[in-house]
């Protein structure tokens, strides 16, 4: 008899979560993905982060990549040096905003040892981009920093954030006066989960308790930069970069399957909004987080289909796919729909969106134009349904390091030419480029 109730209540709350946690897939070849209408007001841009295009750097990730044999990042697209014709190709597609980071390890190579020249480099570089129209959006870390201040521990240890505020500081101290909309941190989850969870990432940890506290380190981290920029400039706009990843249930009548996905959903994006509505995270205060944004960064890339083995290393990673769902060269699946479901959860933070990350992996550029054209008519449909969206980054500009997969993956409108450092434009950047011509006013 027990069983018979226990069984049913199990039933009832799977089809309550069935109902709750719809994942829509739609017949897109019925759709006109043309027909878009954004505002006239919209930023169109691209994104990149100065480890995976500048070159020439010494930090966590170079350490990390010739300790453990990787692909090196090495000179990567040489932007430290082509920088003022990457701007060019910028202002060639019609782009009015761009979103890129600001390497520590160049302004601060040694524990207080400050280089000057860099942070000048950087406040050129927004000059140059000003100057073009583009609205410079800039990331204080993504996924970089010094080799020293990883020794010390990095995130992992709550005593190390002074000195990454100090760095924060420092850059808006000199950039502010031109730059206006700031993101914190990229991508927090990422970072801690593979750095310190699967091992992917710096400095290769994989304890599931050192990454709960580097989530909430970084979190403590955002807030202290997020209050003291805000008292330095009020007129900054500053938020974080958020991975909204999302969990969906292998089968959809398995109760195993449903406690997987909603962990990982709690885990991965329900702490983050936590820690902002109500100031907690994982059950400890986290001092002045509360209300410590004043845009959404989403970045969105896929679903992950969950069942009960949870991967404990991205090598283990078998993604799964509906059946009719598409490939990318990552081996994720493409689900536009879920761009929809993204915004919807963005959106709860309570402050408006900006689009800061949304791509694909194809180096045959064969499904990039589709993909491109999906995640735009969605992002069209949600402006059109009300959602506060104000600015879409494609990533990215041009094929870079990816990261633990190195060289292989290529994510640029740009095609980059490793050997000789040329970029051609792809077919599908052609796509954006007109599509962009087409919705601004001229
Ligand atoms: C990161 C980027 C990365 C992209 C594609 C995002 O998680 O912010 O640095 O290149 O995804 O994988």
């Amino acid at each position: 008899m027990l069983l018979l109730v226990g069984s049913l209540l199990l039933f009832t709350f799977v089809v309550y979560l069935r109902r709750t946690h719809p994942e829509p897939h739609m017949d897109w070849g019925d759709l006109d993905l043309t027909s878009i209408v954004i505002p006239d007001e919209f930023h169109w841009g691209v994104a990149t982060a100065a480890h995976q295009i500048e070159g020439g750097l010494r930090n966590n990730w170079t350490v990390f990549e010739s300790s453990n044999e990787m692909e090196q990042s090495g000179q990567a697209c040489d932007h430290w040096n082509l920088w003022k014709q990457d701007f060019q190709l910028i202002s060639d597609l019609g782009l009015s905003t761009y979103r890129f980071s600001i390497e520590w390890s160049r302004l601060e190579p040694e524990q207080g040892v400050w280089e000057e020249g860099p942070l000048q480099e950087y406040s050129r570089m927004v000059d140059d981009l000003l100057s073009k129209g583009i609205r410079p959006m800039i990331t204080l870390h993504h996924f970089s920093h010094p080799a020293w201040w990883e020794e010390k521990g990095g995130f992992s240890k709550a005593e190390n954030i002074p000195e990454f505020v100090n760095y924060c500081e420092k850059v808006h101290n000199a950039l502010s006066d031109r730059v206006s909309i700031w993101c914190t941190i990229n991508e927090p989850v990422v970072f801690s989960s593979m750095g310190y969870a699967l091992g992917q990432f710096p400095p290769g940890k994989r304890s599931i308790r050192l990454c709960i506290s580097v989530m909430k380190n970084m979190m403590r981290a955002h807030a202290r930069v997020y209050n003291l920029l805000k008292s330095k400039n009020p007129n900054s706009s500053i938020g974080m970069a958020k991975n909204v990843t999302l969990f969906d249930p292998t089968n959809r009548w398995s109760p195993i399957d449903w406690a997987a996905s909603r962990l990982l959903d709690w885990i991965w994006n329900g702490a983050w909004k936590r820690a902002i509505l109500k100031g907690r995270m994982f059950g400890s205060r986290i001092e002045g987080a509360r209300s410590s944004l004043d845009f959404i960064g989403l970045n969105y890339y896929t679903h992950f289909i969950t069942g009960l083995f949870v991967p404990t290393a991205t090598k283990d990673l078998d993604f799964q796919r509906r059946e009719h769902e598409i490939e990318t060269d990552f081996g994720y699946p493409m689900y536009a729909e879920g761009f929809r479901r993204a915004i919807e959860y963005a959106s709860g933070f309570g402050v408006p969106i900006e689009v800061t990350e949304n791509g694909v992996a194809d180096a045959s550029d064969s499904l990039r134009p589709e993909h491109l054209m999906r995640h735009i008519w969605i992002l069209s449909e949600a402006i059109k349904d009300g959602y506060d969206v104000k600015s879409f980054h494609y990533w990215s500009l041009m094929d870079n390091f990816e990261w633990a997969e190195g060289y292989s993956m290529r994510f640029g409108l740009y095609e980059v030419n490793y050997g000789n450092q040329t970029r051609s434009l792809r077919q599908s950047g052609e796509i954006y480029r007109d599509l962009i011509e087409s919705q601004v006013k001229r």
